[in-house]
């Protein structure tokens, strides 16, 4: 019973507060905001996805609504959180934790933010936030994630917040062949 009042708390009413930012879960409102933040041309460059329609945006956002429903303390489907800046009220971007394409025992962190507001280590900040919540409120043990050395600002990034790269991905599974060349990163609690 204690855990099912904690697990609603820590999902439903979810909001990570910085100095400079809310971090809460995504809302449909947001789908614009989000489509033009994933819009900027070199948005994917590092990223082995395919940039997703504003229809397809929508949907994502509806299911992460979904997920985070779902989303407890012993299993997190997708936790998708928006940011959003203070000082303006406005969604920059957006971060989260969800299961590890590799290794779906494992739980990782990505995020990615508006071309607008990048250099004012907005993005560090939010994925310091986000790690601090893992560890604290959800106490996950490791979060884990890949990057390519190529992108250099993410990188930067999780050295600031203290992950560390274990290897390199040479050989991934056929069905993840776009992880080839990334690195791999973690951090524990
Ligand atoms: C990666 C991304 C989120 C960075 O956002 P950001 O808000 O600019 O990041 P921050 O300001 O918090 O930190 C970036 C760091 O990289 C540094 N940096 C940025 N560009 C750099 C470059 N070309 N060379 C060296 N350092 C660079 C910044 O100086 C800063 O480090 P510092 O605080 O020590 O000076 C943003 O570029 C993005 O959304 N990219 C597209 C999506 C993406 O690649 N996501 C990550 C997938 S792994």
């Amino acid at each position: 019973m204690e855990s099912e009042i904690e697990n609603h708390t820590t999902f439903k009413n979810l909001l990570i507060e910085t100095e400079r930012l809310i971090i809460r879960p995504y809302q449909l409102e947001d789908t614009k905001d989000l489509f033009n933040t994933i819009s900027e041309p070199n948005f994917y460059d590092y990223i082995p996805e395919t940039p997703p329609t504003i229809k397809e945006v929508e949907e994502i956002i509806q299911w992460s609504m979904d997920c985070n429903n779902k989303n407890t303390l012993e299993k997190i489907y997708k936790l998708n959180l928006g940011i959003i800046l203070k000082e303006s009220n406005c969604f920059i971007g957006f971060c989260g934790l969800g299961p590890y394409d590799l290794d779906s025992t494992k739980i990782e962190i990505y995020y990615g933010l508006n071309i607008d507001f990048r250099g004012r280590g907005l993005t560090t900040e939010a994925a310091k936030a986000l790690v601090n919540f893992g560890f604290f409120t959800l106490r996950l043990d490791e979060i884990v994630t890949t990057v390519f050395p190529q992108n250099v600002p993410s990188v930067r990034i999780l050295e600031k917040i203290g992950m560390t790269k274990q290897y390199s991905i040479i050989s991934p599974p056929k069905e993840h062949i776009d992880f080839k060349g990334m690195d791999y990163y973690t951090i524990t609690r």
